[in-house]
């Protein structure tokens, strides 16, 4: 029986991706560092999908402490076998100027997004190395393809993923083991929910334009690329052409980027000398 480890898999998109994988009868290894949240999944994909309780595995862990995370795995295959499919879900944002950020939060979003994703690999790389198979997912962001006014810390995490993921898959390869990243777009789920009370106004205005995908769309399309072991996955025209031609179609997207920034700068400042003028 297929075993599926998601990081994250207690909420959003990696929810929907154990609900599409519980529903197919695959045993699915959910790890999250909340335990309440953990359960609750469990008991919402054991009604949502029909799967057995006991085919739905939760583990306590943060996945930016390398041993938690490589122990968690650890107790995960030895109950379900051996780690078929690994996605790499967990994940924070933090939006903010760069001044407003502290080190403090720069370094919490590489660790989680970044180098949690690696610690997670790490604990299943060797495992699908010497039995010749296996599939890893790693879920990076629009935001690992094209800079984001507000998400400096957050898009050199989810930039980092695209690099690990190419290397890695030359690497993989020849030893049969499959690695894949997506580039999902704005997403209704829990986290987009908070970061829409944090994200900028110039942030907002140029990605307040597209409608979030609902998170089934998207578990949907990462599920199909797993099973057609696509490397890359792109989700809309915009990221598709930017994943595709980035080089190309970056500096006209900049080029609209900077004048709905300005133009919001203009308002803002309009709007101040309006009330300063009132007073
Ligand atoms: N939603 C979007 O618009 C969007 C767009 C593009 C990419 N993404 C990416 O998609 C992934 C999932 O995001 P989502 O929107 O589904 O977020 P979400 O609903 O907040 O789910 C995030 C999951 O990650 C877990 N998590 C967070 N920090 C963790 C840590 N240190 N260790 C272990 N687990 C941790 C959370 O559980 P605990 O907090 O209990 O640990 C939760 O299960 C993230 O990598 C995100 O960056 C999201």
């Amino acid at each position: 029986m297929t075993h599926v480890i998601i990081t994250g898999g207690s909420s959003g998109i990696g929810l929907a991706v154990a609900s599409i994988y519980a529903g197919r009868g695959a045993r699915v290894s959910l790890i999250a560092r909340s335990r309440d949240l953990l359960e609750q999944a469990q008991a919402k994909l054991a009604a949502s999908t029909g799967a057995k309780a006991d085919s739905i595995r939760i583990e306590a862990a943060d996945v930016a402490e390398e041993p938690d995370v490589a122990a968690a795995i650890r107790r995960c295959e030895q109950a379900f076998g051996p780690c078929d499919i690994l996605v790499t879900s967990a994940g924070v944002v933090e939006p903010g100027r760069f001044e407003e950020l502290d080190s403090a939060s720069f370094q919490r979003q590489m660790e989680i997004n970044f180098s949690g994703t690696v610690h997670a690999v790490r604990a299943v790389y060797d495992g699908m190395k010497r039995r010749g198979k296996g599939r890893i997912m790693m879920i990076s962001s629009g935001s690992g393809l094209i800079g984001i006014y507000g998400y400096s810390a957050y898009c050199a995490s989810k930039f980092a993923l695209h690099g690990f993921a190419q290397a890695l898959r030359f690497e993989a390869r020849p030893h049969g083991v499959g690695v894949s990243v997506c580039f999902p777009p704005d997403t209704e789920t829990p986290q987009l929910q908070r970061e829409l009370a944090t994200r900028p106004c110039e942030a907002e205005k140029i990605m307040g334009v597209v409608r979030p995908w609902p998170a089934d769309a998207v578990a949907k399309r990462i599920a199909g690329s797993i099973e057609r072991g696509r490397f890359e996955t792109f989700f809309g025209l915009t990221l598709y052409l930017l994943g595709r031609f980035g080089p190309a179609v970056r500096p006209v997207i900049h080029w609209w980027f900077d004048r709905a920034i300005a133009q919001d700068s203009t308002s803002a400042a309009h709007n101040r000398g309006v009330s300063e003028r009132q007073t």
